[in-house]
């Protein structure tokens, strides 16, 4: 890598397996990893659903941008981003500040396949809903630096392509297995 970014930022839809790829990025990579909604749970006392719940979804976004500007201020880290945050334009913007952004996309039945129905997450509906709720983000998705399909593979491999294509941009950001 001849210049290693110093942030990377991994986006896309629930299930795609950004938090799994992210710990074996970061792994590579010699980075530290960092789990979007993890830290909001943290720094929050409160778990995603709840804060959904009994705060709605306007504070989660607002607490999702601001987890956002934490993470801008820390160096070489791995970010796992809640699969909402790229949508949001001003989350985004924030997200992308001198990082390498990654789309881990995946088709949806695979995903569908892997988000499990337990209430974890407040948005995830039925088929009709998920297929468009995919639909509807897919456009802020693509405005991500690369994009590498997770449909297949391990997280560890997937991990490894997203290496590859890391060494591949030369400058960073401007290559794209798309
Ligand atoms: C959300 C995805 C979740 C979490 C919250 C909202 C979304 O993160 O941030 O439930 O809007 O798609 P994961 O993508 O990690 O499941």
């Amino acid at each position: 890598m001849s210049e290693a970014p110093t942030r990377v930022v991994l986006v896309g839809f629930m299930g795609a397996g950004k938090s799994a790829v992210g710990a074996c990025l970061a792994e590579r990579l010699g980075y530290q990893f960092e789990d979007m909604d993890q830290r909001i749970e943290e720094r929050t006392g409160r778990t995603i659903a709840a804060l959904f719940e009994e705060r709605g979804e306007e504070t989660f976004r607002k607490e999702e941008r601001r987890e956002a500007a934490a993470l801008a201020r820390l160096d070489r880290r791995v970010v796992a981003a809640g699969g909402g945050a790229f949508v949001h334009p001003r989350t985004r913007a924030i997200l992308r500040e001198d990082a390498l952004t990654v789309w881990l996309r995946c088709d949806l039945e695979t995903l569908l396949g892997r988000i499990r129905d337990d209430g974890a997450r407040p948005l995830a509906g039925n088929r009709a809903i998920m297929r468009a709720l995919l639909a509807e983000r897919e456009p802020s998705y693509r405005q991500a630096d690369l994009a590498v399909d997770t449909s297949e593979g391990t997280p560890q491999e997937v991990a490894d392509r997203i290496v590859d294509l890391i060494e591949r941009s030369i400058p960073i950001g401007r290559s794209s297995e798309r």
